[in-house]
Parts: structure tokens; sequence; C-alpha cells
């Protein structure tokens, strides 16, 4: 008999210098498997039973290191230390200017030109769970502090995989931090998310210029983007709206209810159905905002054994801070300072919707 509680683990091929690169399996007593590699503390496979019981995987992957390294796609990855954008690659702190990596455009993206989806980290079985670690020199893509990273995944018997990230500085500095997971509840790879029904509770969300930086916050009533409703995406991506166009679809960060700033409890803010499997997705988080992404830069992408993944192919909720945040005038609570560590928790819960 399998001890679901024991992450098991297993070569999964080498890195450019001959760093071999794991690949660790979390199963729980439904029979889901998730895969999470230490390669950019990864999130590269999930099964899961849809209404019949039949296991399929959920998020998008590719098959070997070297197709990670290759993409630029940042598929189930932890992004930081930055995730999503800043403007100009540049913001201030106690008076000092910091200048980041420009690897879009003249912005910062993901955590800039290295990026902590592209290393390789320190991974222990903990209490059933699997522990990453991460060290990050100071001046990483321009940011101050050295920085060590903690990144907790475990799987319940509930399907629900929490991600509970940390960090310490020994120098004040921000920290944003996520995992750019790309769902597809099917099961079947090479078919899109249109038919997925979303539900988002948010209000609100932040219109972006045409370098996808947010400029303005928007409501979403009686618009696209209102997902307080649930509504399949595929019906919302062919609803005229600019925001959409200059997007190439969903790219939106949504503003999640809740005044606080820190502090804040996790609860569940969205929730994914696909109808063909009846498979459903719960998100809770204690973050102040979701990016909702419709995987509109997906062209031809390597998928999992040999498919290929085209536009609208997956979508991610990614749950974190603003993007740009750091340079809006309220942004003190993103700063780690050293006695102030960096904290995050978000879970995914995957099940068979009640009614399906
Ligand atoms: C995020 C961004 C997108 C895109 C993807 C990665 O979700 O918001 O614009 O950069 O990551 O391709």
């Amino acid at each position: 008999m399998i001890n679901t509680a024991i992450p098991c683990s297993e070569p999964w091929g080498m890195l450019p210098g001959s760093q071999p690169v794991r690949l660790f399996t979390l199963r729980n007593a439904q029979g889901m498997k998730v895969a999470i590699s230490d390669l950019g503390a990864t999130l590269v496979s999930w099964l899961a039973p849809d209404r019949a019981g039949r296991l399929g995987d959920v998020v998008l992957g590719h098959d070997t290191p070297a197709e990670y390294l290759a993409s630029t796609a940042y598929m189930g990855a932890i992004v930081g230390r930055w995730a999503n954008r800043i403007a100009g690659a540049r913001f201030v702190l106690d008076g000092v200017e910091y200048t980041l990596d420009r690897n879009e455009g003249p912005n910062l993206l993901h955590g800039g030109n290295a990026g902590f989806h592209r290393a390789l980290w320190d991974a222990e079985e903990d209490d059933g769970g699997l522990v990453m670690r991460l060290h990050s020199e100071e001046g990483e893509a321009g940011f101050p502090g050295n920085v060590d990273v903690t990144v907790r995944y475990s799987l319940d018997d509930e399907g629900e995989l929490s991600i509970e990230y940390g960090a310490r500085s020994d120098a004040p500095t921000p920290i944003n931090l996520t995992n750019h997971a790309y769902f597809n509840l099917t099961g079947e790879p090479g078919t899109d998310i249109r038919g997925h029904v979303v539900s988002i509770e948010s209000d609100r969300f932040f219109e972006v210029d045409a370098a996808l930086i947010p400029c303005s916050e928007s409501l979403v009533a009686g618009n696209a983007f209102d997902f307080r409703q649930s509504a399949p995406i595929g019906a919302r991506l062919d609803w005229p709206h600019a925001q959409l166009t200059i997007a190439g679809g969903f790219d939106h960060c949504y503003v999640l209810p809740g005044t606080a700033l820190e502090g804040r409890p996790v609860r569940e803010v969205a929730r994914a159905y696909d109808p063909t499997s009846g498979r459903e997705l719960t998100v809770s988080t204690d973050q102040r905002g979701l990016q909702f992404y419709t995987g509109n830069f997906l062209d031809d992408e390597p998928g999992r054994n040999g498919s290929r993944y085209a536009r609208h192919a997956g979508f991610c909720l990614e749950a974190g801070a603003f993007p740009n945040e750091i340079n809006r005038l309220e942004r003190d609570h993103l700063i780690v300072r050293p006695d102030k560590p960096y904290r995050q928790v978000t879970k995914y819960r995957l099940g068979v919707a009640a009614n399906a």
C-alpha cells in the first residue's frame, strides 16, 4: 500500500552544467497525483479524477526541463521576486531609486532576466508536504536585500493543494510571489478553455495600457469583466471590449474584496467549472489581487506528450499583489524588512462539481 503522506521523487533530467533536476509527487486518497519539480518549484502535472473517476491532467506542462528553460510561458512555476510587471523597471525605496532588469520592453516582467522560475530550488519532504527553498542574492535583477524564499506545497484528501509562501530579507525590498499554473480542466491536451465556466468574486479590475501596465480601476458591472455570476470564458472573450482587444483576451488583475492590506484571512475568491469533465477548481487566497490570464500569448507552445498549446489552451488565476503596485502611493505593506517577513497562502482545490 502506498503511503500517500510521503512525497516520492525521481530524476528528471539535467540542466546545462550537469545539475540534476528532480520531480516530486504528492498523492492523496482520491488517487490524485501532483508532480512538482525543483526547477522553478514548478507545478508540472496534476492528475485529478473526472465525474467518471478517470484521471486527467488539469494543468499545462512541458515534457522536459530543457523545454521549461526555453519557454517564456512560466508554466506552473513560482514567479519572483516580483510577479507580473513593474513599470519602467524601477522603484524608489527609502529615498533610493532601484533600476531593475528590463525584460519586456522598458518594464520588468516576472522577476527579470533570471527569475525564480528558472532557478534550481532545494527541496525536502516535510510532514507530508514538499518544502522548496531558494536563496536570492542582493542585486538579483536589481533588487536590494539577500532574500531566502520558502514555498511549501501540500495536498490533502479533499483535493486541496496548498501553497504557503514565506521570504526573509536582510534589507528592505519588495516581494510579490505567485504560482503561474495554467489550468485546463478537460484533461485533454490540445483543447481550449472557452467552455469553462468561471466566477470571480470581485467588482473591480485594473484597466491596462498597451504594455499591460495597470492604469486605472474600473467596475465590472455590465461588461465582459463581470464574473460575479459565473459565465463561460469563450462567450466573454467574444464580448466586444477595448480591454480585451488590448490584451488579446483576459490578462487583468481583479481587486479582491476586503480593505485590509495585510493579515487578510484566506477566503474563496474564484471558481472554474468544466462541463465536459465535471471537474471544478476553487481558488482561495489571502492576497488582494487575482490576475486572470487566458493564455493569450500561447502560440504553438510545446506541450505534454508531444502536444502543442495554442492561444487559450489554459487559463491562470494568479494570486498576489497588484501589478506595479510597488509604484503606487500606498505600498508599505509590500516591503519586506529584516523584522517583517513575507507571507502568502493560496489554495487550489479540485473536485467534481456537485451537480456534474
Ligand atoms: C502573466 C502576464 C501575461 C504574460 C504571462 C506569461 O500572466 O500577465 O501578460 O506575460 O504571465 O506569458
